[in-house]
């Protein structure tokens, strides 16, 4: 009976993720998904901690004081940094909980290894065990070390990195391990199989560090994504170790939604996957040809000017990026948006797949102010209609209106779509100086003769040009 309530509480864990992910795909639901899950994922745990009998029961006790103990921690550290984090920071709060993913699944690994050691067990007769244990080790590993640089560069602590032939040094670390992992299977080792187990271990840690080094820049998320779907894959391998149902389930549902997330941000950063993996491009922040050298003069217009412009446009396409989130502006954007609305203008807002710092971390921003989801337009879709748009007003957007990733092939960023603002009539830039964005190259944009700076901090400047538009 016991056993059967465990199983159904698996299925029901197994079932809440589904559902969840499916809720997390339109904003309006997205919370209730994640509540969703978690509440399912609780009742997993709940039910492996009282449900599941092996071993002799004051054993048992013993480790759940051990399990709860560690729960308690954990749930304590995650809700204060979660609780904490600044929206800007929320990246590299991703990269270093996946690495804890990762990091147990590595030592699920370990820890499973010992243990077929310590029973005496003959590796290569225990082949599909053994090639489970070692591919969540490598994967796990991976992901670990992959995620604390990633933490690292984005917080700042660690800058991008390439070492002379490095595609080389990565390829061959990759065939090391390949190499270790066949010989360890097929028992051909001649040398103690507990030694080549640590010497994997170690490979995989300096693959995961030399794979993540060069990257950086605008590639920057694409990697992140990839590690995650690694941590998925290492946690299926510790469901199927287990023969556990809603860890396998979990860990393919995050290995195959990461996977798809990496392959559509590659689509829309113009990257290959099989670049990210050799490491073979970094978001050299130094990096630019011509544009770079773009300069000249550019103009400026005043609060009023600008106000008086938005006010008598049809169609105004305001465009948020980075310094929007940085600025904490989403609210008072939404009041800009209402105050157009109220005058007849046609509003709508430009996303661009990459803006920000993380995925949908502008669908994200918009929506805490209660933005219609339907005023959000994605880029294949806003495009075309620039076009017909009398003013595109950019909120601390740089790299995703660059025309250098059309025009200039020795730009880092050349190849990555854009929104094309200028197609607009007219296009008001809002930063707060003419430093560039993330990728770290100058924006020809700027200089155009349909393009306005409105500098400012976007707080500030949405509340002045609030004001100015209401006493119009
Ligand atoms: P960025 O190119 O980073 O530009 C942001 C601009 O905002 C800066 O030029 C900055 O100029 C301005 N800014 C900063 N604080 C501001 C404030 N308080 N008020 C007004 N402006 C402010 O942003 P983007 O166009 O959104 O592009 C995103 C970049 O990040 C891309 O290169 C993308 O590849 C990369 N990236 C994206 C992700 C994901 S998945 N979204 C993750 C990592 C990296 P001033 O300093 O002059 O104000």
């Amino acid at each position: 009976m016991q056993e059967l309530i465990l199983k159904l509480c698996y299925l029901f864990g197994s079932i809440t993720f589904i559902l969840g992910l499916k809720m997390l795909s339109h904003p309006d639901t997205a919370k209730k998904g994640n509540l969703v899950a978690a509440f399912g994922m609780g009742i997993a745990i709940a039910g492996t901690l009282f449900l599941y009998h092996q071993g002799d029961l004051s054993e048992k006790w013993i480790n759940l004081i051990w399990i709860i103990a560690a729960l308690a921690i954990g749930t304590v550290i995650g809700t204060v940094m979660a609780k904490k984090v600044e929206m800007t920071a929320m990246p590299q709060m991703v990269s270093l909980f996946n690495g804890m993913g990762g990091a147990c699944a590595a030592i699920i690994s370990i820890v499973e290894f010992q243990h077929l050691m310590h029973m005496g067990v003959d590796v290569s007769s225990e082949g599909l065990k053994v090639l489970t244990i070692l591919s969540g080790l490598v994967i796990g590993t991976v992901s670990f070390f992959g995620s604390m640089i990633a933490f690292g560069k984005l917080n700042g602590n660690i800058n991008d990195r390439t070492l002379p032939g490095q595609q080389v040094v990565n390829i061959g670390l990759l065939v090391i391990i390949v190499g270790l992992l066949v010989a360890m299977l097929s028992g051909f080792t001649g040398v103690d199989i507990s030694i080549l187990f640590w010497v994997l271990f170690g490979v995989s840690a300096l693959y995961g560090v030399l794979f993540v080094m060069p990257i950086g820049g605008a590639d920057m998320p694409v990697v992140i994504s990839l590690l995650n779907s690694f941590t998925g894959v290492a946690a299926a391998c510790g469901g199927f170790l287990y023969d556990n149902p809603v860890m396998l389930t979990g860990g393919i549902l995050v290995g195959s939604a990461g996977t798809i997330l990496t392959i559509l941000m590659c689509k829309a950063m113009n990257r290959s996957l099989t670049n990210v993996i050799v490491g073979a491009f970094g978001g050299n922040k130094t990096g630019g040809g011509a544009d770079a050298q773009a300069g000249g003069a550019y103009k400026e217009i005043s609060m009023n000017d600008t106000a008086v412009l938005m006010a008598y446009s049809k169609r105004v396409v305001i465009v948020p990026g980075y310094g929007l989130a940085v600025a904490q502006a989403q609210h008072i954007c939404h009041e800009l948006e209402k105050v157009l609305e109220e005058k007849g203008v046609e509003l709508s807002y430009a996303i661009h797949p990459v803006a920000g710092r993380m995925p949908g971390h502008m669908n994200v921003l918009l929506a805490e102010a209660d933005v219609p989801y339907e005023k959000l337009k994605e880029m294949e879709e806003i495009n075309p209609e620039f076009s017909q748009t009398d003013v595109v007003l950019i909120l601390g957007a740089n790299d995703v209106v660059n025309p250098a990733a059309k025009n200039d092939p020795s730009s880092p960023i050349y190849g990555m779509p854009i929104l094309e603002v200028e197609n607009a009539t007219h296009v008001i830039v809002n930063k707060r100086s003419m430093k560039p964005g993330y990728a770290g190259i100058e924006n020809a944009l700027f200089f155009q003769p349909k393009t306005s700076m409105l500098f400012g901090d976007a707080k500030k400047v949405l509340q002045d040009l609030v004001a100015e538009l209401k006493s119009m």
